[in-house]
């Protein structure tokens, strides 16, 4: 049987949600679970960060999906509702919503959850930068009026553009725009507003300015959010590892190209195993030659990191497999990325990041998690 595989370790999860705790031992943690946890499946993750005090999804259907698994505390939005009825039905289900512009104002002043329900809480959004969602400065202070007026309580919320590069010039300028915002609106409307700000890299880089609620989401799936640290160096534990196995074994002769467009030609005979595995699959069409794959060869049990030659195809790639002495059995796991290589190399060879690889798995690899 063809096999490609996306494994989930929910104990990578739950370690990696460990490690953002000891980075923001005080602040409470929105652990980001949209597009399906970054791709891992959102059933596979919620059991793992049972020890989050909310979750962040970008579509009510999320939120649903989270209610259906059984999560109770805190969910929020992150962009908001889209429409009045989707206002109304996230009331129905007690997720706190963004706010980022007018009309969302509008339906939570028209409609107002009861006094207990969670979603008496809204997240202002500011725009302190990033340009995406979120109010200016004016319009953020008339709407936290209205709001605190009208009885919800507010956490005041931004987005940092570059957090993963601390160098640059616009984190000091959001984070200037953020902290007068909220001491204006601590001293002017209530004491008791809240603040959220970092995601992952933010986390990492931007210790002091963690506030009530931090929001990570690629780190907790072991990837790394900054440009200067690896997930290994961070402590970060890869929670998925795609996989495939060696379909065929061939001598390739000097001279003769590979696959489509014969783009790689062999200089000598070249020992090539092909793998089950394409961007059919998820994996990146367009890696690089310095991509790479770990082949654990169960014929000796040994683990050999295999350059990727050749076009990756629909549902197949090439590995030369020249430097390897012993034979190599059919069937032999391949690992696209888990351990070795890591996500985060992929990327590179990939020219993309890491989210991206993650969200991108398409429904053909079978999914099993760790300890299933
Ligand atoms: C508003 C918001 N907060 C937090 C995150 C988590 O970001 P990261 O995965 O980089 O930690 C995201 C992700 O896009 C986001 O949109």
């Amino acid at each position: 049987m063809r096999t490609a595989t996306v494994t989930i370790d929910p104990t990578a999860i739950s370690h990696n949600l460990g490690e953002v705790k000891k980075l923001a031992p005080t602040s409470r943690v929105l652990a980001m679970v949209k597009a399906n946890a970054y791709g891992h499946g959102v059933a596979a993750a919620l059991p793992a960060l049972q020890a989050a005090d909310g979750i962040g999804v970008a579509t009510f259907d999320e939120a649903l999906e989270a209610r259906r698994l059984g999560w109770q505390k805190v969910i929020t939005l992150i962009e908001g509702v889209f429409c009045f009825n989707e206002w109304q039905q996230a009331l129905d289900i007690e997720c706190c919503c963004v706010i980022h512009h007018q009309s969302q104002l509008d339906w939570a002043l028209a409609c107002r959850p009861a006094p207990s329900s969670p979603s008496r809480t809204v997240w202002l959004k500011f725009n302190t930068g990033m340009n995406r969602l979120g109010f200016d400065e004016a319009s953020l202070i008339q709407a936290a009026t209205k709001l605190h007026n009208a009885g919800y309580q507010l956490v005041l919320t931004t987005h940092f553009a570059n957090a993963d590069s601390v160098q640059n010039p616009l984190n000091s300028q959001q984070l200037r725009r953020f902290c007068k915002m909220l001491k204006y609106l601590k001293t002017s409307i209530s004491a008791d507003i809240k603040a959220s700000l970092c995601n992952s890299a933010g986390i990492i880089n931007f210790a002091p300015y963690h506030f009530d609620w931090v929001r990570p989401g690629i780190m907790l799936y072991g990837s790394s959010p900054v440009t200067d640290q690896s997930a290994a160096e961070l402590n970060l534990k890869p929670a998925m590892e795609f996989s495939a196995k060696i379909m065929a074994l061939r001598t390739i002769h000097q001279g003769e190209g590979i696959g489509y467009g014969s783009r790689f030609v062999a200089h000598q005979d070249t020992n090539v195993a092909l793998v089950s595995i394409g961007y059919g699959d998820g994996y990146p069409r367009g890696v690089n030659s310095a991509a790479v794959v770990c082949l654990h060869n169960t014929a000796n049990h040994q683990r050999y990191l295999c350059p990727i030659v050749g076009r990756v195809a629909m549902d197949m790639m090439v590995i030369d497999v020249s430097h390897i002495l012993a034979p190599i059995a059919l069937d032999s796991p391949v690992i696209l990325w888990g351990q070795t290589p890591h996500i985060d190399d992929v990327a590179g060879f990939a020219d993309t990041i890491s989210y991206e690889l993650l969200c991108r798995l398409s429904l053909r690899p079978t999914r099993q998690a760790v300890g299933a």
